[in-house]
């Protein structure tokens, strides 16, 4: 089985390129279904979720193709609309076709998306909004059995800003007849990409990046090439690592306005930090200070995704910092593993409080999830000795490849088979 091992206590430095964003890539994938022709990603990022929803593209009849650093994908021979349950199991997420489908065909057919190790990962919203553009959708057996071929644009508005549930709904517009009108939408800058890429493929698409989205369905598309934005949360990652670590890192090809909250949070704890040019630069002496509480919160507050990255920079800080998790009831199963480093940290429901120690030592740990791997990254850096991290599948799904960008910063780390 595959491990990273990483050795720590080695100062970080170096110029590093962000790689494309898993959480705008996604949605692009599925809106690609919008367009019966081709659409080329530059800039698409390696990832195991983007694998399956290459899978699910192909198993739909869609052509997809990789020619460097570029994913070409041909939808012109899409002839299914329907997911079967093991590619739905292999990504959640694939919820995110489903808007798409309906555009594209008329009707769409997966079994309900299970929950993940963050907790329960519920679709009320996403199918309330198709509802509401007129689709017919009936939950049996564990499968969601949509119809709707003559949907017409309405205004939706969203309980909460779901990210996911704005993004079904902007797809969902694209096929209905008139104008839809998506209120109090998520603000992500994922959610802007995806209306860049829209826009490119023709769709008549604008507000994105507000609370207030407007689609015009039914517009003629055509053949685009789209880059993928930067992944903030690598971003975040691998600045978290260089300040917990200590040493100095530019990041480039990345948007430093995504990340605020979290540049903010790194330099409260005492590190430099500079952003502008599509880059970021940031100095730390490795010995950080504990910040003001870190509320997680839609965008543009502070991402959750971000919430244990961070935690991990700051186990050696001076001080106590106290987390709120306020989008998941399930993110902090990376706590009892950086415990195991020697970490101090106490939960109580949704509050985290991390009280900063002398040192860590490294440790045998287990990803638990995506970001909780990669705060595990983060701890082995700052640790003394050697971290043996496993289960490293759940950073696959949103790091091209971790050992590779962390070694280039002089990282002690490597791939293992044990
Ligand atoms: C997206 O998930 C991201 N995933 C998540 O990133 C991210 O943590 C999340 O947005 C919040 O920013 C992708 O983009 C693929 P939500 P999504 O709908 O769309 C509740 C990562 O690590 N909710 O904004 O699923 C939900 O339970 C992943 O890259 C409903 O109640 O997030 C959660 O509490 C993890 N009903 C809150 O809203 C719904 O119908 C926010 O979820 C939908 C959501």
């Amino acid at each position: 089985m595959k491990h990273i091992i990483i050795r720590g206590g080695r100062r970080l430095e170096g110029v590093l390129p962000v790689q494309g964003a898993k959480n705008s890539v996604l949605p692009v994938l599925a809106a690609t279904i919008l367009h019966p022709g081709v659409t080329v990603l530059r800039g698409c990022p390696r990832l195991s979720d983007v694998e399956a929803s290459i899978r699910i593209l192909r198993h739909l009849g869609c052509r997809t193709d990789w020619q460097g650093e570029e994913l070409v994908v041909d939808t012109s021979s899409m002839s299914r609309w329907d997911i079967p349950d093991h590619l739905m199991r292999e990504m959640r997420s694939s919820v995110i076709f489903l808007g798409a489908i309906l555009a594209r065909l008329g009707r769409a057919e997966m079994s309900y998306p299970g929950g993940c190790e963050l907790g329960p990962r519920p679709i009320d919203l996403h199918l309330a909004a198709l509802r509401k553009l007129g689709a017919a959708v009936e939950e049996k057996g564990g499968r969601l059995c949509c119809t709707g071929a003559a949907m017409e644009g309405r205004e939706i508005t969203l309980s909460l800003p779901s990210v996911g549930a704005t993004e079904n709904a902007m797809l969902a517009a694209c096929g209905a007849r008139g104008e839809t009108v998506i209120v109090n939408a998520a603000r992500e800058p994922e959610i802007v990409d995806l209306q860049n890429f829209l826009r490119s493929m023709g769709c008549a698409v604008r507000g994105a990046g507000s609370s207030t989205v407007c689609v015009v369905g039914q517009r003629a598309t055509r053949d685009s090439v789209h880059t993928v934005m930067p992944d903030r949360i690598v971003a975040a990652t691998y600045l978290a690592a260089v300040a917990a670590a200590g040493g100095e890192v530019e990041l480039t090809h990345v948007d430093y306005r995504h990340l605020s909250t979290v540049t903010a949070a790194l330099h409260e704890a005492g590190c430099r930090v500079l952003g502008g040019d599509g880059r970021i630069f940031l100095r730390s002496d490795g010995k950080l200070k504990a910040i003001s509480p870190v509320r997680t919160a839609p965008y543009p507050g502070f991402p959750t995704d971000a919430q244990a990255i961070l935690m991990a920079a700051l186990l050696r800080s001076r001080g106590t910092t106290v987390f709120v998790e306020n989008m998941f009831d399930n993110r902090y199963r990376h706590v009892d593993e950086l415990c195991r480093m020697g970490a101090d940290i106490s939960v109580e429901g949704r509050v985290a409080v991390v009280t900063g120690v002398p040192r860590l030592s490294g440790a045998a740990v287990r990803c638990t999830d995506l970001r909780g791997g990669a705060a595990l990254l983060v701890a082995g850096l700052a640790a003394e000795g050697e971290t043996a991290i496993e289960e490293i599948q759940h950073i696959c799904r949103g790091y091209e490849d971790p050992v590779r960008d962390l070694a280039a910063l002089g990282g002690e780390i490597r791939w293992e088979e044990r």
